[in-house]
């Protein structure tokens, strides 16, 4: 395994849907899974295209019910590229490739990180003794978001004669990459037309069939002996939704062929284009051939890596996986997705798990490009922006004021969470109250807070940032109520991020109260709010204001609320996950894992069984521990002081200890939380759980799930808990801060950050560290390093070693 590249050295079909979702290759405008290029969906492979923001909608009768779903649509198969033998035998025409019907000789499949490239290399004996080596490589290019290309080598090891190669564009394709979802409307392309363009090249338009949009995809395909175009006889075929080249060929023993496709594709909303089907059959025509594409391609990566990379010294391993972890972070979002009007979906653009849908996982992938790319935090906050009327509506027909943005957001920012959902292990059609889940609106106002704090760009805060944190502070003041007995308000009939508990046992309404989690959140972002009112200047508050007819009284009132919202705890002072939780059974979670072995799901097996998981202390995810994975210590007392609740740090291990042991860590994000937790207090468990994390998709921890999509929270979350947590990393009170803590063995961590425009390099080596600003500094600034001030200037290098006597980092 090496540091770069994740390698396969067999082909094993069982694992080849999570190694597809994990070898995808994408750009930010578009990805494609890692199938193979001669493969076909079915049991075993699932080649699927995906554009970000390629929403369409369908209807579906179920359970006497029409439901209607909103999907990222798998967009037309642009892979598809094969061969066979001319003959196998005088009366036989040739079998097309296919690696299960073949003895497999050798094999090799690589994902290289480094340069955004797939390859694969075989070697094979047919039926007939023929043996040949196939090499393939192929890119989503990172420079033009709309091109791929594919180069197939081709050796007759031991024979020859003719092949016919196949150079397709399919567009016959459905949306059946989950299997829960297959009772479920899945057909979502029109086809318009199809034809050949030019003498190399063909072309497959198709259309959304509700959202109505337009892509047009364009294949040419050249094939070359050494540096020689080949004029090989060609013929198209085509029907409908499907159009391809067939190119007959004549091979000599040990004289390998080259077959390039080079792939464009456009869409109807394309900004700088006549129309689509114009777009890429320009594109495809212009193109240069692989190695020219191949050599920007790897430019566009490299300027990513230089910007993006983290280095640790803790085994090639977990380097490999960090840097895996990057690489599918960039490819879901990237400089090219800042002309887009997309969210950040939580499953990547990697596979249909949760439709493509945005949730509140944004908030474990922000810090991570806060600190590099802050243009795409800003880009993917503007998505937010945009469907700001459509949160008003909802606030609006839930009765309440300002704005409140869904649980599931698709592409008009509607609420797109399901309404049931299908239990696999019951096989029963479930309520799902999920969109109850209001605390994505806190989440919100984090991101766009902990934004501005990065980079301090507020004219982001004044133009769209505050409206936004005014409305959703807007809504909450409407949400809450006054408990006159208690002398606080309520914040009744919510859910946690824990989404085991939808519900109270003992109640047919859905929802619960006072979700601690929640409520502290509510309680910070009315104070953010307050100080985004106070800091965007006086013009702006003016506009804002008026715009919104928002008055004295009304911050007068979030400033109230914010002191006086009410937490429940435990009798022994722990905060309770939510009011009344005291009162559910504790779970029996011994006994389930004898049982069962896998408990992470153990809603669907309660539910298979005729209980309900609402009944137990028994959570999915972290609920009350997400505080303190989003706070510091200091920001939580802060917190507490302001509700005028005593706040003990003694609390922190009671509280993390208690949770620890009644959480299922059902969400991958569950794990992330905990490492984060346990970071400062118990550094081998810490680490442990950082190692856990990072296999969670390459090992498909949760037996299943990443082949439908990777988990794109867990995954930046892992690269943020190096910064956050090991490197300490925090901006309070315009003031950068670093504080290492290096778990045992990790020996050494490089990373660089962007801060106000301006580079950091950061080098933590065992007891010393080593800050340097290359290209110049804010002016001269003070650095917090552990709790004391440091001044550092342009080109400013600054050596520090840790004192263990002092505990402080003194300059050397
Ligand atoms: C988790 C949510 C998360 C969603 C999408 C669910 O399983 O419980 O917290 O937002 O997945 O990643």
């Amino acid at each position: 395994m090496s540091r770069g590249a994740l390698e396969y050295d067999d082909f094993d079909p069982r694992q080849e849907a999570l190694r597809e979702a994990l070898c995808t290759l994408g750009n930010g405008y578009f990805a494609t899974r890692g199938a193979a290029e001669e493969s076909e969906a079915g049991e075993i492979h699932y080649p699927g295209t995906y554009l970000a923001g390629g929403f369409n909608r369908l209807k579906t009768e179920i359970a006497g019910r029409i439901i209607e779903n909103e999907d990222l649509v798998n967009f037309p198969n642009w892979l598809c590229l094969s061969f066979r033998h001319a003959q196998d035998s005088p009366r036989e025409e040739g079998e097309w490739f296919n690696p299960l019907a073949v003895e497999l000789l050798h094999y090799r499949q690589r994902l290289d990180l480094k340069r955004g490239l797939l390859e694969r290399d075989i070697r094979f004996r047919d039926r007939h003794g023929r043996e040949t080596t196939l090499t393939t490589r192929r890119l989503v290019h990172m420079d033009n978001p709309h091109l791929a290309a594919i180069e197939w080598r081709l050796r007759p090891e031991n024979w020859s004669g003719s092949i016919v190669v196949r150079s397709a564009l399919d567009g016959r394709v459905i949306n059946a990459g989950v299997a829960r979802y297959r009772e479920l409307a899945s057909t979502h392309l029109s086809h318009l037309s199809s034809e050949p363009v030019g003498q190399e090249s063909i072309r497959l338009n198709v259309e959304t069939c509700q959202s109505r949009l337009r892509v047009s995809e364009a294949a040419r395909t050249r094939v070359y002996q050494g540096a020689r175009l080949v004029d090989a006889c060609r013929r198209a075929l085509q029907e409908q939704g499907y159009i391809a080249h067939e190119l007959t060929l004549d091979l000599a023993q040990g004289e390998g062929v080259r077959i390039e496709k080079v792939v464009s594709l456009y869409t109807s909303r394309d900004s700088a284009i006549s129309e689509a089907a114009l777009a890429a059959e320009e594109a495809v025509l212009e193109a240069g051939d692989f190695e020219a594409l191949l050599s920007r391609h790897v430019q566009a990566w490299s300027r990513l890596w230089q910007r993006c990379d983290v280095t640790l010294k803790n085994g090639e391993r977990s380097q490999m996986v960090l840097r895996l972890h990057i690489f599918h972070l960039l490819q879901t979002v990237s400089p090219h997705s800042i002309d887009l009007d997309v969210g950040v979906p939580a499953r990547g653009l990697h596979g249909e798990a949760y439709r493509g849908h945005i949730f509140w996982d944004e908030l474990f992938i922000f810090p991570f490009l806060n600190f590099r790319i802050p243009e795409i935090t800003r880009a993917l906050l503007q998505y937010r922006y945009r469907r700001l009327g459509a949160a008003r509506r909802l606030a609006r027909e839930a009765g309440y004021r300002g704005a409140v943005y869904p649980w599931q957001s698709g592409s008009s920012g509607r609420e797109e969470s399901q309404l049931v959902h299908l239990n696999p292990k019951s096989g029963r059609w479930v309520d799902d109250n999920s969109s109850l889940q209001r605390h994505v609106n806190a989440a919100i106002a984090y991101n766009v807070w902990r934004y501005y704090e990065v980079t301090q760009d507020i004219d982001f805060l004044g133009f769209y940032g505050a409206e936004m944190l005014f409305e959703i502070a807007r809504f909450w003041a409407s949400a809450v109520t006054w408990n006159a007995e208690r002398g606080r308000y309520d914040i009744r009939g919510v859910m946690g991020p824990d989404e085991f508990h939808d519900r109270y046992p003992w109640s047919d309404t859905p929802g619960l109260d006072n979700n601690t989690y929640t409520n502290l959140m509510v309680a910070w972002l009315l104070r953010r709010a307050l100080d985004a009112h106070a800091l965007i200047g006086a013009e702006c508050r003016q506009e804002l204001g008026e715009a919104l007819a928002l008055n004295d009284a009304e911050l007068s009132q979030w400033d109230a609320i914010s002191r006086q919202l009410y937490v429940p705890f435990h009798a022994d002072g722990i905060p309770s996950q939510f009011e009344g939780y005291e009162r559910l059974e504790e779970f029996d979670w011994e006994g389930y894992k004898t049982r069962y072995g896998d408990i992470h799901r153990l809603d669907r097996l309660l539910e298979a069984e005729g209980d309900s998981v609402n009944r137990y202390k028994a959570s999915k995810q972290a609920d009350v521990l997400m505080l303190f994975y989003l706070f510091s210590a200091d920001e939580l007392a802060e917190l507490f002081t302001q509700l005028d609740y005593a706040f003990d740090l003694e609390l922190l291990p009671r509280t993390i200890d208690y949770y620890q042991h009644r959480t299922s860590n059902g969400s991958t994000l569950s794990g992330i939380v905990s490492s984060w937790v346990l970071s400062r207090s118990d550094r081998a468990r810490s680490l442990a759980l950082l190692e856990e994390a990072l296999e969670s998709d390459i090992a498909d921890v949760q037996g299943g799930t990443t082949p439908e999509g990777i988990h794109l929270g867990a995954m930046a979350g892992t690269v943020d808990l190096v910064q956050r947590g090991h490197a300490g990393l925090e901006v309070r009170d315009g003031l950068l801060s670093l504080n290492p803590c290096l778990p045992e063995p990790l020996k050494q961590l490089r990373l660089r950050l962007r801060y106000r425009g301006h580079w950091l390099e950061v080098e933590i080596d065992g007891d010393e560290m080593h800050l340097h600003a290359p290209e110049g500094w804010c002016g001269v600034e003070p650095i917090m390093i552990r709790g004391q001030q440091h001044t550092f200037g342009a080109g400013h290098r600054l050596r520090l070693r840790f004192d263990h006597d002092q505990a402080r980092w003194e300059a050397f």
